[in-house]
């Protein structure tokens, strides 16, 4: 039987993962999340100093660089080269910056080439920005997350907040909408929304209810194949 593979795509902070990963764990498919793909890279290049402008560098730097995700339904696990980054890659230092370096191109073309890889023979839930778009323009559910801009800020100013992370909410909104505009108007396959996806605006929405809407969905296509 072919894998099933469910698109998860959507704006900064908007509760992608956190539906996502419910969905996942509900369905008992493999949770992907392919923005901490693109913060590891970040990471990475923040920490050997990597000049984004060089092409060459980029691409030493792609080949030096190994992602892997450890299984685990309650923590997203990322190991860069061996080690494990899952906190590192969360800093407003990693958030400032990845957009600039998931714009480019060698880069998104070695991320989407791995992220088609994981989703190949497995069921899988994998949100980010480009999924249905791009990723796998042919997944069995497309769902396009969207939330009001404030209710984004201080979804994401409580989670910094929460790991000690010193900010205003101004800086928190900022960052939002300059990775915002990166994101959907950068050449390579920007942030849009597939036109077969469904949106959900979570704005109103509790966890549970955001979990049984897409639920709901999943029934609904498997009913129809
Ligand atoms: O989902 P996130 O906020 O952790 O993603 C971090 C950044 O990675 C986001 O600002 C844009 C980029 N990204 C992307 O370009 N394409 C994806 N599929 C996922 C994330």
């Amino acid at each position: 039987m072919k894998n099933f593979v469910i698109a998860i795509d959507g704006f900064s902070s908007c509760g992608k993962s956190t539906v996502a990963k419910a969905l996942a764990k509900e369905l008992n498919f493999v949770f992907i999340d392919s923005g901490a793909m693109y913060r590891a890279v970040t990471l990475y290049i923040q920490q050997n100093k990597v000049n984004i402008e060089n092409e060459q560098g980029v691409l030493d730097a792609l080949d030096n660089i190994h992602i892997d995700f450890v299984p685990n339904p309650e923590k997203v696990q990322i190991l860069l080269n061996g080690e494990d980054v899952s906190d590192a890659i969360r800093t407003m230092e990693v958030s400032e910056y990845v957009s600039e370096v998931s714009a480019l191109k060698p880069v998104r073309k070695a991320m989407v080439h791995q992220q088609q890889n994981l989703g190949k023979k497995r069921n899988i839930v994998m949100d980010g920005r480009d999924i249905g778009t791009t990723v796998f323009p042919n997944a069995d559910l497309k769902i396009f997350m969207t939330a009001s801009p404030q209710v984004r800020a201080e979804r994401r100013f409580a989670e910094l907040g929460a790991k000690g992370e010193v900010l205003t909410m101004e800086e928190v909104k900022e960052n939002l909408s300059h990775r915002d505009h990166i994101d959907s108007t950068r050449e390579e396959s920007p942030l849009r929304q597939a036109e077969d996806a469904i949106v959900l605006d979570n704005s109103e929405l509790n966890q549970e209810e955001q979990l049984q809407f897409v639920i709901n969905l999943v029934k609904e296509k498997i009913n129809l194949n």
